[in-house]
Formats: C-alpha cells, sequence, structure tokens
C-alpha cells in the first residue's frame, strides 16, 4: 500500500523501500552502476552521499567527479567520457540550497544514454516531481517529511522505465527490508504529508524574511526569497519551499556560532530535519568536504529547520539568541577555515 501511494505521489511506474533515507541512495547508486563505471555528482549533495561515493562505491571501482550546483546542461556534457555511467542530483543543495536546471540536465543525460537520480528528500515529493522532468530514478528520505514525526527511518526509490527492472533485482539480491510497523507510520505521515508541508513553508518564508533584516545577518539562503541567486529556477519548477532557511552571520560573529545554538530554547539541536519540532545546525564542518568552492558563501553558516510550534515562539526564541552575541571587533574572521575552527 504504501509503495502504491509513493508511486502516484513521484508519478512513478514503481517504488523500491529501504531502511532508511541513506540506505535508499546507496541502494539506488548500488542498483545502476558496475566496476569501471563514472558517476558524476553534483558537490552541494549530502555529506553522507559524498562518503559512500568516496569509501564503499570506489572501493568496488566505480568513480565519481563532483561538479559545482550552478554547472548548466552544456557544462554537465562537458565532463562526460565514455564511463559515465550516472548523474547524481540533489535540488536543492544540501545546507545551501542551490536549484540546478534540472529538467535541462535530465534531457541532455537521456540524450547521451546516461541515467540520472535526483535525492528529492527536501520536496519530499509534494514540492517537486522528477519524474516529470525526465529523471529516471527519484529517492527520498521518508524519514523527513513523509514520516513527519521524527519517529521512524525509511527511504525509497521511484521510478519509471528500465531502471525499475535494476531498482527490484538489486533489492532482492542484497535483502533490504522495511518492517510493517514503520511502513504504517509512512502511511499516517502521508495522510497529513500536504498540510504540515505548507504550515512548515509559511514559517520558514517568515523566519527567513524576518532574517533578513537581522543586523547579525549576512545573507539567509531561501530559494522563495526574489533576491535570491536561485529563485527563477525554483519558482519555475517548484511549487515551494520547505521549513528549511540557511543564514550566514557577519564574519565578525564567526566565533559566536556555538554560543548561538547553545542558547536557542524552541529550536533543538539535530542533524535531520522534516519532523514536527524546529533545529538548528552549524553547517559549516559539512561545507569543508565540496570540492567546488567557487561561489560558496563561506562565512559562518547555521541551518534552521522551522517546525510546527508557533513561528510567533520561533521568532522570539531567535531573537534573543540573538541579543545575546557579542561582536568580537578585533578579530573579524572571514575565511571558511577560521569559521570551522570555531
Ligand atoms: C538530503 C538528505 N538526503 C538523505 C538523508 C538521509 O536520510 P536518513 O537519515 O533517513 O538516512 C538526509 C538526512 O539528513 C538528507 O538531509
Amino acid at each position: 500500500m504504501l509503495r502504491d501511494m509513493l508511486a502516484k505521489l513521484e508519478n512513478a511506474d514503481d517504488v523500491t523501500l529501504y531502511p532508511s533515507g541513506l540506505a535508499a541512495i546507496t541502494g539506488a547508486i548500488l542498483a545502476l552502476t558496475s566496476a569501471g563505471d563514472e558517476v558524476l555528482a553534483v558537490d552541494t549533495i549530502y555529506g553522507p552521499t559524498r562518503r559512500f561515493f568516496e569509501g564503499m562505491l570506489r572501493r568496488f571501482g566505480v568513480t565519481t567527479r563532483y561538479f559545482a550546483p550552478e554547472a548548466t546542461a552544456d557544462d554537465i556534457a562537458g565532463l562526460l567520457t565514455e564511463k559515465t555511467r550516472l548523474i547524481f542530483l540533489e535540488s536543492p543543495g544540501s545546507l545551501t540550497f542551490e536549484i540546478q536546471d534540472v529538467p535541462a540536465i535530465a534531457a541532455m543525460a537521456r540524450k547521451a544514454g546516461v541515467l540520472t537520480i535526483i535525492d528529492n528528500s527536501y520536496a519530499a515529493g509534494v514540492l517537486f516531481k522528477p519524474l516529470d522532468h525526465g529523471v529516471d530514478v527519484s529517492v527520498q528520505a521518508l524519514t523527513k517529511y513523509v514520516c513527519g514525526h521524527s519517529d521512524a527511518f525509511m527511504g525509497m526509490a521511484a521510478a519509471k522505465g528500465p531502471s525499475v527492472t535494476l531498482l527490484k533485482a538489486a533489492y532482492r539480491e542484497v535483502g533490504w527490508m522495511v518492517s510493517p510497523d514503520d511502513a504504517y507510520t509512512a502511511i499516517r505521515g502521508l495522510r497529513t504529508l500536504c498540510t504540515r508541508m505548507a504550515q512548515h513553508a509559511a514559517s520558514a518564508q517568515t523566519v527567513a524574511t524576518w532574517m533578513q533584516v537581522q543586523p547579525q545577518v549576512r545573507t539567509v539562503l531561501c530559494p522563495a526569497l526574489p533576491d535570491d541567486p536561485n529563485h527563477r529556477i525554483w519558482a519555475r519548477d517548484f511549487s515551494g519551499i520547505n521549513g528549511l532557511v540557511g543564514f550566514e552571520f557577519h564574519p565578525e560573529y564567526a566565533d559566536q556560532v556555538e554560543a548561538f545554538l547553545n542558547s536557542l530554547k524552541v529550536f533543538g539541536l539535530g542533524y535531520s530535519w522534516g519532523g514536527f519540532e524546529s533545529l538548528a545546525i552549524n553547517a559549516n564542518p559539512q561545507l569543508k568536504q565540496r570540492v567546488c568552492r567557487d561561489g560558496i558563501e563561506t562565512g559562518p553558516l547555521i541551518r534552521l529547520h522551522t517546525g510546527l510550534e508557533n513561528v510567533d515562539d520561533l521568532i522570539s526564541d531567535l531573537a534573543q539568541a540573538f541579543d545575546g552575541l557579542v561582536v568580537n571587533a578585533e578579530s573579524p574572521r572571514t575565511d571558511l577555515q577560521h569559521a570551522n575552527a570555531v
């Protein structure tokens, strides 16, 4: 039943289920690649996806090269070799929310006989339908918005066309399973998904707009803001935002990131997102894994997940955390290395 519901959500021919979002990502990649192949991946992928590319996948003879999130379909076409089997996308990018031109990249890949997978966890299958735009496989961490209550792990790969057979064959060979209780949790989450997403989006928009006028904030990362560099493609392809918002402090607050996070009372500290509760993390340690540094803002960066709490409480919490900060005018630190050292 869950597979049927998710296939409708993603407009897929079929869906395979996995015990976590990361298992869905690695499972789909294992199903579609063989030793000697090469993968091209966007540089702004979720950190553990890169760990898999550089760890087990490389050990099994599949190499990965990375392209910047602003690379056009033509730029990526220029990177293809006879070994390229797969292009891996994540749009918006993890932590910094760059939007890729997915329809153009998928069309180019299809013409070249190269498969495409996208991590569609941000959109939860609601805000963007990758398979309608020519992508072969859409993967989601159902752990996030579909389950929605931070009490279950699960992932899925939704596919159209010949990839379905490959996914199902690998699924049986490896023996991935999900428990009936977890599947029930995801079915229950699907029943309130759109209502929750709308609330997350409304609160995230309010928080992002408020953040823009805070004196401590240099940049707010949210594709729904009209002056965000990703706004045009986001408005063309997406029907909304989720609850994630990033913001960059002015450099003189680089040594205040921990103090800010520790003084939050409504926002918890946590790497996951998509549940009912608001969470915050320091994004800098993960940013340093990237290889295409050009164009990436390097200030002290925090990622917020705006949950389902009253948005006034969220803003009050952020305001009191900003109020407690002390400016360190003597040692302004501007580069990523210094921010990471915090
Ligand atoms: C973009 C993205 N994809 C995949 C995952 C992995 O999901 P899971 O925690 O279910 O393995 C995460 C988790 O944070 C994520 O942020």
